[in-house]
């Protein structure tokens, strides 16, 4: 299933430096300063987003999942504080948030799919 994920990976990264565009404009937008290092984006958000260590496609999977967690927990944390007061910036969040969760539907089934793989093949 490598070369399945790694398609769906390289596809999720380019959707994901999309949202980082949109959100650095919109920050820009409002006088702020994005966050333009990977290091400072880490910093930012220290448990999910650490770097690949372990190859294994199953543990790639669970690292994603949990990252597309963290990414539709924080999308909707955005919209809760900008509803009634920046819809610009809460319609953003509503888009981005609709294909972080698409993504990590992608990568739920996948997983799922690997699950049965490894069921069936040690029967
Ligand atoms: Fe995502």
């Amino acid at each position: 299933m490598k070369d399945a994920v790694a398609a769906e990976l390289n596809l999720h990264a380019t959707e994901e430096l999309n949202h980082a565009l949109l959100v650095a404009n919109r920050v820009i937008q409002l006088g702020g300063t994005p966050v333009l290092s990977p290091q400072g984006v880490v910093r930012a958000q220290p448990v999910h987003l650490r770097p690949p260590e372990d190859p294994y496609v199953a543990v790639l999977l669970d690292q994603n999942i949990a990252g597309e967690q963290c990414a539709i927990t924080t999308y909707k944390g955005l919209m809760d504080v900008t509803k009634d007061k920046d819809m610009v910036t809460y319609n953003l969040a509503l888009t981005i948030l609709g294909q972080e969760v698409e993504h990590e539907e992608d990568l739920q089934s996948l997983r799922e799919d690997l699950n049965l793989m490894v069921q069936r093949g040690s029967k």
